[in-house]
């Protein structure tokens, strides 16, 4: 190797790519977090939150200097390469035109964004661009769900029959913003979304009809004006023919519990709900085991690894895991389940 070569190569090792992350709420916080201190190849340079006061406290606590009140600061900031987009799903697409106008790379949480237009707007603008668009569908990286993903690739399930995958939230989670359907998009595009995302990524292929039903079963009419339901169930149909179901649960009084399966004509896979330790305790009613919390608890090496590999996409000019088409295909199964839902009939999904 020449010594020019040797010595980019060695640059190109040190490189760490400069993030700011805009929405340091819930789930902000833990990509800001990890980007401060747990990912060698990224450092947190900025942020920016409407709310400031509890934004510089954080940003104390992370050692950032730059603070914003608005989300423009950190398409000013010239070391500001990427952003972590965590804000209300109702904003993201403007940002995310605007930092792909920018020239800035974006990690944007899931939901993508609220409508198919939006989605067709984001992928022409990040395309054009030529910046690395990832969406936060963390399950593709959790150790678990990735055994199964390396399982299906090794043939060992064979053709896939049947699938599922349930999410179930302990009570109380949401934020405020939640409520109002045209911030957050309700159950489906907010929740249901994920699980959508892990059957088209598991089955590789795309879902042609949806049938759903829910209903509000414990937030009651005074809680939740909105009419979003708290409990859904949704039935897949693939290209392919196999068949999945989808189920969501705001209502887990033991935890945050999260399944998978599938059924192949070689055999099967199932992503258990994740105990939080080994340790099962037997007594006279029986076995006792603890589960996660909170997503942040469940999904904590997977927030942390999908971020880390977003940082590696930019540097090594990879393709990320979860593409913007991948965050439109999963939203448009939202809605059709949703449209699903008010119809009481199913739907087909034309692309
Ligand atoms: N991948 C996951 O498992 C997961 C888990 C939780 C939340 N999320 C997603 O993350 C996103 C944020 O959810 P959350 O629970 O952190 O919400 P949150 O309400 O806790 O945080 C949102 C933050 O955005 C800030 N904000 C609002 N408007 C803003 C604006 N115009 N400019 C700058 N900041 C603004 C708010 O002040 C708040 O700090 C949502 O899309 C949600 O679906 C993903």
């Amino acid at each position: 190797m020449k010594l020019v070569e040797v010595v980019t190569t060695m640059t190109d090792t040190k490189r760490r790519i400069g993030f700011g992350v805009v929405g340091v709420g819930a789930m902000g916080r833990v990509h800001a977090e990890n980007i401060a201190f747990n990912i060698p190849r990224a450092r947190l340079v900025a942020i920016a939150d409407t709310l400031v006061e509890p934004a510089k406290k954080i940003a104390a606590n992370l050692a950032v200097d730059s603070v914003y009140s608005d989300f423009g600061g950190l398409i000013d900031d010239k070391n500001v390469e990427a952003i972590v987009i965590a804000v209300p799903p109702y904003l993201k697409k403007e940002m995310i035109v605007k930092a792909a106008r920018a020239g800035k790379h974006v990690f944007v949480e899931k939901p993508m964004t609220l409508s198919s237009n939006d989605a067709n707007e984001i992928i022409a603008e990040t395309d054009r661009a030529g910046v690395k668009i990832q969406v936060g569908y963390q399950r593709r990286f959790d150790k678990s769900f990735r055994r199964v993903e390396t399982a299906i690739n090794e043939g060992r399930i064979g053709r896939i029959l049947l699938m599922s995958s349930h999410t179930r939230d302990p009570p109380g989670l949401s934020p405020n913003y939640y409520l109002d359907f045209s911030k957050s998009g309700g159950i489906m595009a907010d929740t249901c979304s994920h699980d959508f995302d892990v059957i088209r990524w598991f089955s590789k292929s795309e879902v042609t009809k949806v049938y759903a039903d829910g209903g509000i079963l414990v937030y009651h009419k005074e809680l939740d004006p909105s009419g979003i339901p708290d409990h859904v169930v949704v039935t897949l149909t693939l290209e392919g023919g196999a068949i999945a179901h989808v189920d969501s649960s705001a209502y887990a009084v033991y935890g945050y519990d999260v399944q998978a399966e599938v059924i192949g004509t070689n055999g099967a896979a199932f992503v258990g709900i994740g105990e939080r330790h080994a340790t099962t305790i037997l007594d006279a009613q029986g076995h006792h085991g603890e589960y996660p919390a909170s997503y942040a608890e469940r999904f904590a090496q997977a927030y942390h690894d999908e971020i880390e590999d977003f940082a590696n996409c930019i540097l090594e000019n990879r393709t990320p895991r979860v593409t913007a088409r991948d965050g439109k295909a999963a939203i448009e199964i939202g809605f059709a389940a949703d449209e699903s839902m008010r119809r009481k009939a199913p739907v087909t999904i034309k692309r």
